[in-house]
């Protein structure tokens, strides 16, 4: 077995999955350990929040320069150094020991709702009654269903997806909106990614699920010109302010779109373009420091 590097990274703990974003895009990735907690008697004895800990597969060929570059262009979009974070680094190369063995031990079963649990592919799980069960394996794409902005996502598509809906999933990660759309009883779902690398994993993951007739492709809203009844967007929300226009074109008159991704403090960006492209804003869910709005075009 090759060696592998442990890099050590300091955050602003707020924006762990935008960094955790630029580190998969950028680097071989193989997992991202973002907070690790240790209890005594119940109580937490310590947390490496603040610290992601990243495991990679090769050794991150310009590692100093690739950050600084992401840096320099988060802080163009709007972040402060303090929003940031130090992103002080420790790499160190490590003897090969089943690491993505104990990745996997730390996920568990997630209970996103009352009727929908996100079950990861290794474990065995008898649902209750009426629960709707999505079972992932991520490998490197985004979306375990443990993160707050994926669940407000999933919570918005439980309580505004109407039965034979068609759906579009833009920034679809491992593919679980897409696959807990079409087990909601969306007729024609359709998840793309900017990134090649999670293609893949979506096509698997709709396979394990029985829903293999989602279509997942390399592709950006841009490029779309179908038209859907309801349209999810969880992607950061400098993107999300960026791509409105395009994201309202792929939605029909009288369709809803889910945006999640957005910082609370970062909401303005986001209302600013939801207001520029005449959407109308008809729920808003937060969990933590993240929000989510769900829109409706109301004109053409
Ligand atoms: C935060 S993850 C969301 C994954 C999944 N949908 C979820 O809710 O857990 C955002 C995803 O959007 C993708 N992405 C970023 N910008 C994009 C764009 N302009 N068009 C399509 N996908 C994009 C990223 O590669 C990433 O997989």
């Amino acid at each position: 077995m090759n060696n592998y590097f442990e890099l050590k990274i300091n955050i602003n703990p707020e924006i762990e999955d935008i960094v955790s974003d630029i580190i998969f895009t950028n680097f071989d990735c193989e997992g991202i350990v973002q907070e690790e907690e240790t209890y005594k008697d119940l109580e937490m004895t310590s947390t490496t929040k603040g610290t992601l800990r990243v495991f990679l597969t090769s050794y991150p060929v310009n590692l100093e320069e690739i950050l600084k570059t992401e840096r320099e262009l988060l802080k163009s979009r709007g972040f402060t150094d303090n929003e940031l974070g130090s992103w002080e680094i420790t790499l160190d190369e490590k003897e090969n020991q089943d690491w993505s063995k104990k990745w996997k031990e730390k996920w568990t079963v997630t209970h996103v709702t009352d009727k929908i649990a996100v079950v990861p592919s290794w474990l065995e799980y008898h649902p209750q009654k009426d629960e709707i069960t999505i079972t992932l394996d991520p490998g490197c794409a985004f979306g375990t269903g443990t993160h707050q902005t994926t669940q407000l996502c999933m919570k918005a598509l439980e309580k505004y997806l109407k039965k034979g809906d068609s759906v579009a999933d833009i920034g679809t990660g491992s593919g679980i909106l897409a696959i807990l759309a079409k087990k909601l009883g969306a007729k024609e779902v359709y998840g793309c990614d900017n990134d090649e690398t999670v293609i893949e994993v979506c096509k698997e993951n709709a396979v394990i699920n029985n829903v293999s007739d989602i279509v997942f492709e390399l592709n950006t809203a841009d490029k779309l010109s179908k038209q859907y009844d309801f349209v999810c967007a969880n992607i950061l929300h400098f993107v999300l302010a960026e791509i409105m226009g395009d994201l309202k074109n792929i939605l029909k008159t009288g369709g809803l779109m889910s945006l999640s991704g957005i910082l609370d403090e970062k909401k303005d960006m986001v209302l600013d373009a939801i207001k520029r492209e005449n959407l109308e804003i008809i729920d808003t869910l937060s969990q933590d420091q993240w929000i989510s709005f769900v829109v409706k075009k109301t004109d053409n």
